[in-house]
């Protein structure tokens, strides 16, 4: 697998990285609140099947292993060989057997077929080919289940006067412009013909909800 920016920038913070998204809070950013909501927008029951896209440490694991169950099985996608390391001490730590990690580029990973759930917290605007990994996820997914974002975003907002800040904040975490600038909630909505949009912390950050039709 080429190296790239994200990868390099992952593998320094990675045993660091669940102590410094703490930091966030500095910024007024209760990212928990976020994942929560993420997971609660699956709408996830025992014995379902779910990929999260970008995975990192695992920080959402408990949270999913909660509702789907030992029965249910998650499978965390990430690029980053050292967060994925991270992710797999907490699997061990806690025992589950039902996850999966996988070391991938997500734009490379093929979904498996009739999946109850895809999310992404904070993850899936690294890359440029969000669009079709969007679209593929779409035609994995079982009618009636979810793709879930929680993503950064440029706000439009009185706060866009912090963006310098934010960017110089996210800048170790491999993030840029681009990052920001990439607009993956408008293919969720472009793909499914049922979705939400919510934004939070002064317009950086969104919720991003596709339903798949019956
Ligand atoms: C900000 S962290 C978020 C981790 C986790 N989702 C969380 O909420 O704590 C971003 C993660 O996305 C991963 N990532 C970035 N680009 C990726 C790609 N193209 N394919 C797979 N993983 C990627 C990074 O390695 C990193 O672990």
């Amino acid at each position: 697998m080429k190296e790239h920016r994200v990868v390099t920038a992952y593998r320094k913070y990675a045993e660091n990285y669940d102590s410094a998204v703490k930091l966030y809070r500095l910024l007024g950013l209760d990212i928990d609140k976020f994942r929560k909501m993420a997971v609660d927008a699956l709408e996830l029951s025992k014995g379902d099947t779910v990929v999260e896209l970008g995975c990192g440490t695992g920080l959402n694991f408990s949270r999913v292993i909660e509702v789907i169950g030992k029965e249910g099985k998650l499978i965390g996608v990430d690029i980053t060989d050292k967060m994925l390391d991270q992710a797999r001490n907490k699997v061990n730590q806690n025992g589950w057997k039902n996850i999966e990690l996988i070391h991938s580029d997500f734009a490379d990973y093929q979904f498996p077929k009739e999946l109850d759930g895809i999310f992404a917290t904070g993850a899936l605007q690294y890359s440029p080919h969000f669009d079709k990994i969007i679209k593929n996820g779409y035609d994995a997914l079982k009618p009636r289940k979810k793709f879930v974002l929680v993503d950064g975003k440029m706000s439009q907002g009185l706060a866009k006067i912090f963006a310098p800040i934010l960017l110089n904040f996210t800048k170790p975490f491999g993030a840029d412009k681009e990052y920001l600038k990439r607009q993956a909630w408008k293919s969720i909505e472009k793909y499914f013909e049922n979705s939400t949009f919510q934004e939070g912390w002064g317009g950086f950050l969104y919720l991003s909800v596709g339903t798949k039709p019956s």
